[in-house]
């Protein structure tokens, strides 16, 4: 089965052929979201009778009577300056979601060609907490990476830890001087950053920041003790960060931290010399990339130390070595657009083709409107948050669940609370900043996960009720309106899902199937289900059954749980 917007384009390709005129790989089709304007729309018309120099309506007639759509539906209807639209027939759509209920995919094809995609995301820095900027860049790219897998691509995901840098000399000079053991064992990372920030408030005296420059250079030069506590900082933030990782349910195929580039960065710095694409400006070694900015791309720096850009060059390099890969995309917040820029500069100037993108991303924001702190001023640690995301989730499955196990309330809070905080990240586009509120995201009605879930959990119900076990029937004949616009909103699943990696939106999909749970309740309240007779009963079913699975794919796709009940 193809998704109804390929079909569409295939018949629109075959049409402008038909009439004389040399289409475009996709021809533009979106689904309507206005019902007056039929089920999907067009404007081939308009596109091609500019570049034609031709009436736009004369060309839609054109087009219309030259379409061979007649397996669909009813014939096209020209609206408005020459819009092209479609809607689709209960025979096709009876077809189309039978086929679509046989297949493992629910329809979505497979992309070709497969691409080998490296996603870099999350990427914490060790010795310092993990917050919620960084939860961005966990679950979009978590999110980008199973929607990839699951089109075919052959995907890498790769946390860039910063374990490496000039922090570490004033972290291992705390670690001497201000080391509290017993709060190192209980929250680690907190106790690396208290350590760091305090060693940092102390190198205003000359004296102490000397010391701690004095550690920096004895890690780098291999000094075994500082080794050792550098070790052991990564491998408890690392602890750390793991269990963040667990609850999440985001999975790395990698974890290069900056640190494993080390080694390679000198050797790096003498090539790009020998290529003759860096200059000396006070001291350091950079690449200008004028067009771009005024500042420089550091290199190598004025004392011969070597910082993120240099790190981040090598890292690319390996890459290209390691893997091949088609494409390498970097989930890291807007800010540092322009070193992307600058990386992506040096890396085309020095004769790389693959495709490199920056998936950057807006800020999130307390109630108050400005960057979500807590009380103390810091930013919000991220296991915090979803410890609380949890709490709050649990009291009211308490409340309807109260004889459920407490175990199994703990997961439908997990459930429920984690994919709240996901939801709300990525039902937005990635761009915007938005307001973190926990009672609009925690929400059952709105745009939230729970809603999703509830939607979800509705329709499985109605099976638990069922007498003996249901069998999808082969024909589906659709007889209410309420059917006939959930098989529409069921079919637009095989369209948003490849969506999803055409500007890195996964709000597209987080919109779909909000928009489907919408025309699920209508179906619900319009349509009974037990109680119908036969045939209409099994198609009820068989359109609940579907719902259901596409609302816990399109959901696991973004990273998100279902409960069976909550
Ligand atoms: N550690 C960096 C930060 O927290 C993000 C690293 C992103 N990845 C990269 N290849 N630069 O800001």
């Amino acid at each position: 089965m193809a998704p109804v917007v390929s079909t569409l384009q295939e018949r629109l390709r075959d049409a402008l052929v038909r009439i004389g005129l040399e289409p475009d790989e996709r021809p533009q089709v979106s689904a309507t979201t206005d019902p007056r304007f039929g089920d999907y729309q067009t404007n081939v018309a308009m596109t091609y009778a500019k570049r034609a120099k031709q009436n736009p309506r004369a060309l839609a007639g054109r087009i219309v009577a030259a379409l061979q759509v007649s397996d669909l539906g009813p014939a096209p209807e020209i609206a408005g300056p020459g819009f092209i639209n479609f809607r689709l027939g209960a025979d096709f759509l009876a077809r189309q979601v039978a086929e679509m209920a046989r297949d493992e995919r629910l329809g979505v094809p497979v992309a070709s060609p497969a691409k080998t995609i490296i996603i870099d995301f999350s990427s914490p820095n060790i010795a310092k907490p993990m917050h919620v900027g960084h939860i961005r860049s966990t679950i979009l790219g978590d999110t980008l990476a199973r929607v990839s897998r699951f089109l075919g691509h052959q995907v890498v995901t790769d946390n860039h830890l910063g374990d490496w840098g000039t922090q570490f000399g004033k972290v291992i000079y705390g670690w001497k001087n201000l080391l509290d053991h017993d709060a190192l064992e209980q929250h680690p990372v907190a106790e690396l950053v208290r350590i760091y920030r305090e060693a940092d408030a102390a190198a205003a005296d000359p004296r102490v920041l000397d010391r701690c420059r004095e550690e920096l250079v004895k890690l780098q030069q291999g000094d075994p003790e500082n080794l050792r506590i550098w070790q052991e900082c990564v491998s408890r933030s690392m602890q750390e960060f793991s269990r963040v990782y667990q609850l999440l349910d985001v999975h790395f195929d990698e974890q290069l931290g900056e640190s494993f580039y080390h080694a390679r960065l000198a050797a790096l710095t003498a090539a790009l010399q020998k290529e003759g694409v860096l200059e000396e400006s006070d001291g350091a070694l950079v690449y200008w990339a004028h067009s771009l900015s005024d500042d420089p791309f550091i290199i190598r720096k004025s004392d011969g130390g070597f910082g993120y850009a240099a790190t981040d060059l090598a890292t690319l390099f390996y890459r290209l070595e390691r893997w091949q890969p088609d494409a390498i995309w970097y989930v890291v917040g807007a800010p540092q657009q322009l070193h992307f820029k600058q990386l992506f500069s040096l890396a085309r100037r020095l004769g790389v083709k693959i495709d490199l993108e920056h998936v950057a991303f807006g800020s999130i924001l307390g109630e108050d409107r400005k960057l979500m702190r807590t009380r103390s001023g810091d930013s919000v640690s991220l296991d915090e948050l979803l410890e609380e995301a949890i709490e709050r989730a649990a009291a009211p499955v308490a409340e309807k669940n109260p004889d459920l196990p407490a175990a199994e309330r703990r997961r439908i809070a997990e459930i429920v609370g984690l994919g709240a905080v996901k939801y709300a990240e990525l039902s937005q586009h990635r761009l915007t900043d938005y307001v973190f509120s926990w009672d609009k995201l925690l929400s059952l009605h709105g745009n939230t996960a729970p809603y999703l879930q509830n939607a979800y959990v509705r329709s499985r119900a109605i099976f638990r009720k069922l007498p003996g076990t249901f069998a999808f029937p082969d024909t589906l004949a659709f007889t209410a309106e309420a059917e006939l616009k959930l098989a529409k909103a069921l079919v637009q699943f095989a369209d948003a899902v490849p969506a999803i990696l055409d500007g890195f939106r996964p709000n597209v999909l987080a919109n779909y199937l909000y928009e489907l749970a919408a025309v699920f309740h209508v179906f619900y309240e319009e349509c009974p289900v037990l109680s119908a007779p036969e045939p209409q009963r099994a198609v009820r079913l068989a359109l609940c059954e579907t719902f259901g699975r596409v609302t816990r794919a399109g959901l696991g796709l973004l990273g998100i749980g279902v409960p069976e009940r909550m």
